[in-house]
């Protein structure tokens, strides 16, 4: 089954999403969580690769601020309300969590989670178009992502949406409370916008 709009949306978050980051942040810790048993898991990966509500919090606060792009995937109630957040995803001009800096026009992709019980529906594409949308808007000519390299499943399916592995591995620098089940490094993909 694929899941459409107008059933989930994707839109920019403001201020009033504050409400909604303990929710988003449970979105992303099951993603990567011990429980994504998909194709997708990382949990032969990294464990305990978790967000907090703070964590949240703050790239809410960062994107009204106009310093991120925080998009978050919707789900609607039947009057077309915001009902419950379905997915993340950031748009940022630098990567916490490896090495170098990005180049002048580079914005990396990450934080790209939707919701454990939807997973394999289209919204993951969805969301993802949505992105290079907005970098696109916000003028950025490269898309940046950083997968580990042993996820060729994953790999496979971005190299479709046009990116190119550059060769260029760097390490994960885990946050802290993550530890490194397996070692591996991340690849860099790019994406001409
Ligand atoms: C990655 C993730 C965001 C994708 O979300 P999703 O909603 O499941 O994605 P979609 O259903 O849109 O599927 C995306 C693509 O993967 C393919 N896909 C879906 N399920 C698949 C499976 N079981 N095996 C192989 N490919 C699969 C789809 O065919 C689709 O390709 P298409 O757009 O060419 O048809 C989601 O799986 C997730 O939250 N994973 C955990 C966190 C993570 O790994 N993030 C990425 C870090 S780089």
């Amino acid at each position: 089954m694929v899941a459409t709009l107008p059933d989930f949306y994707i839109r920019k978050v403001s201020l009033d999403d504050l409400k909604y980051a303990q929710q988003a942040a449970d979105i992303f810790n099951a993603a990567y969580g011990v429980n994504n048993h998909g194709w997708a898991s990382v949990k032969k990966i990294v464990n305990n690769y978790y967000t907090t509500k703070e964590e949240i919090e703050n790239y809410i606060r960062e994107s009204v601020a106009g310093n991120l792009i925080q998009l978050f995937l919707f789900e609607r109630d039947a009057q077309g309300n915001d009902k419950a957040v379905a997915g993340t995803l950031t748009i940022e001009s630098k990567c916490g969590c490896s090495d170098g800096d990005l180049p002048e026009g580079d914005g990396m992709l990450g934080r790209f989670s939707v919701d454990l019980s939807y997973h394999s529906k289209g919204l993951g594409r969805q969301l993802m178009q949505v992105g290079l949308d907005e970098m696109k808007k916000a003028n950025y000519s490269v898309c940046s992502i950083l997968v580990f390299e042993n996820r060729t499943e994953l790999i496979q399916w971005y190299k479709k949406l046009g990116f190119v592995d550059t060769m260029e591995r760097s390490p994960f620098h885990p946050p802290e409370g993550t530890t490194i089940i397996d070692s591996v490094p991340f690849a860099l993909l790019k994406k001409k916008l």
